[in-house]
């Protein structure tokens, strides 16, 4: 057992903003489970939205985002986000951040649901490599941090009053360590992976959300899945994304006839919200029995698209389309997850010690639909506020601890192919774009039959957080933002504009917007315990 001020655990921008927060102020250690780079941060393309141009203003920020969250956004979250975020963005330009420019101004982009030119963005379309790259240069002459890749957390370590460090397994050894910390802050991002049809890297599998929720915190508005319009539908192919900046350039969406769908589903058409566009995929699809529809960027010139994506330029060149001759077959695959652990404007979690910051949290930013380009910078802003909140907290270092499962000293690593490959396809058939209450029942049930007294934590976790979704869209009998049921497809403000919200031990129960950690009025409490 090793004793340190600080855990973090990932290494997306959350963790790596949070890391340098804290760096100079005692012994922190990084935990992430593959490489450092591997993240969804990583692969992150169309950019970072932040009002930087005169013809912008902060409000305007704040009004596109609330829109987007569909009446489930907390606006004291989503000022904090467009307030400090060029503050934020300015540092990471000080820190050698190069986005691109025309001249000596930023160039801008555009996406879906924004009503100014407002995404900054690196090499056309690789913003969170760049990020990382600044990030980790940054991290690399920072005082009294250890990064030990390769360590995959697996459980949380708490007593009756806090969180107290987590037990992560070396997966190059397969052996297991415990960590205790003042502080620990996720950062461990998203689930896509619990879809079988992902943008997300392998290491989504919103482990973080599961460990938590295991510990007792409360989590919010899991039903809120983000399903992306446009990913790469070729046999063979990963499920590469086609940025919406695409659309945002001039890119049109066209059925197997060739006939541009969209503005026959939304005034906005190719620019209306993504949910709006991924349903009319679908429903496009059904209607002319393909399983594809195409993304036309022909006419924006091979010049302009080599120069502004040249990432997805090439990527498709592998798989034999030329993009500027080409159109680009595309489907909906699961892409962000607005839910997660809930979190106060310091990223404090249910569970004193606990912090959370990034996709794996849930401040309320979002609501029920995450504006496009959102989340890099609720990364930066809310990952450097967690670090800030765990430092100032002031915890002391544990010296015991009592671990909450069964599973003590055990730490198995790998969720056998079998478990995997059902969870995946379970969810994507009946917890997906389109759900209904026959077909969640059933997910639920199956989810179920798969968990066993033998699962180890990794296991248990992916489980877990699969589950954590089901259930949530089971409860929430309305139609909203992410949130699509075939059953209920009205949106119901009189009994739905609320959050969502699941604590061990409990069924799932209401909490009211803007409302962070309620108090229970059926005795178990989620108020925070030194709150
Ligand atoms: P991540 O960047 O996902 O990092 C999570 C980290 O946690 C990783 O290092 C991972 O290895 C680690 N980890 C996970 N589980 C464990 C565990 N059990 N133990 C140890 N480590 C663990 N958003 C935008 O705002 N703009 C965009 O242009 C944009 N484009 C995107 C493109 C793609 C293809 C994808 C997938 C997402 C995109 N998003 C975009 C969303 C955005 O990238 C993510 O929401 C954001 O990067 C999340 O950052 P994070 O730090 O919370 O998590
Ligand atoms: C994209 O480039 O389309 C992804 C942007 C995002 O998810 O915010």
């Amino acid at each position: 057992m090793e004793r340190v001020d600080y855990i973090v655990i990932g290494s997306g921008i959350a963790g790596l903003r949070a890391t340098l927060e804290l760096a100079g102020h005692g012994d922190i250690v990084v935990l992430t489970k593959e490489r450092v780079t591997q993240s969804s941060t990583e692969y992150a393309q169309g950019g970072v939205a932040v009002v930087m141009s005169d013809d912008d203003d902060i409000r305007l920020h704040y009004e596109d985002t609330v829109r987007a969250g569909a009446g489930l956004c907390d606006p004291d979250a989503v000022k904090v986000l467009v307030e400090e975020g060029p503050k934020y963005i300015e540092e990471l330009i000080g820190w050698g951040a190069r986005f691109d420019r025309v001249g000596d101004r930023l160039e801008l982009g555009r996406e879906a649901a924004h009503s100014r030119r407002r995404i900054l963005h690196a090499r056309g379309d690789s913003t969170g490599r760049e990020i990382v790259r600044t990030m980790l240069g940054r991290l690399s002459c920072a005082d009294g941090v250890r990064v030990k890749q390769h360590a995959l957390s697996v459980q949380l370590l708490t007593d009756d009053r806090r969180c107290l460090g987590v037990q992560y397994v070396d997966t190059t050894t397969g052996r297991p360590h415990l960590l205790l910390a003042r502080a620990v802050i996720l950062a461990t991002g998203g689930a896509g992976q619990v879809f079988a049809q992902t943008t997300n890297p392998d290491v989504a599998t919103g482990d973080g959300i599961a460990m938590a929720y295991r510990a007792g915190a409360l989590v919010a508005d899991m039903e809120f899945v983000q399903f992306h319009p446009t990913a790469l539908n070729v046999p063979g192919a990963p499920r590469f994304l086609l940025s919406e900046a695409m659309r945002g350039e001039g890119g049109r969406l066209r059925n197997d006839r060739g006939e541009a769908f969209m503005s026959r589903y939304h005034p906005q058409a190719e620019m209306a919200p993504r949910d709006v566009v991924a349903r009319a995929i679908i429903s496009e699809m059904a209607r002319t029995g393909t399983s594809t529809v195409f993304l036309d960027v022909r006419h924006l010139g091979a010049a302009f698209l080599k120069r502004r994506f040249p990432r997805i330029y090439r990527t498709c060149l592998k798989y034999h389309l030329d993009i500027a001759r080409d159109l680009i077959p595309v489907s909906p695959a699961a892409h962000y997850i607005m839910g997660g652990v809930r979190i106060d404007l310091y990223g404090r979690t249910s569970i004193p010690g606990l912090y959370a910051a990034g996709e794996v949290a849930c401040s309320g930013i979002h609501g029920a639909n995450r504006l496009a380009s959102n989340s890099l910078l609720e990364g930066l802003v809310f990952g450097a506020r967690a670090a800030r909140a765990a430092k100032e907290d002031g915890w002391e270092r544990p010296s015991r601890f009592r671990s909450p499962h069964r599973r003590e000293g055990r730490a198995s690593w790998r969720v056998p192919d079998q478990i995997l490959h059902r969870v995946r396809e379970v969810m994507w058939q009946k917890v997906g774009l389109l759900r209904s209450e026959k077909e969640l029942q059933r997910a639920l049930a199956e989810l179920e039959a798969l968990r066993s007294p033998a699962s180890d934590d990794a296991t248990e976790n992916f489980l877990t957080v699969a589950q954590l979704i089901a259930r949530a869209a089971l409860f929430r009998r309305e139609s909203r933002g992410g949130h699509y049921r075939t059953d209920y497809p009205r949106r119901d403000d009189e009994h739905w504009l609320v959050h969502s919200g699941q604590q061990r031990g409990r069924p799932p129960f209401t909490i009211p917007v803007g409302t962070v950690f309620p108090e229970s009025d059926d005795g178990l409490s989620v108020r925070r315990i030194d709150s």
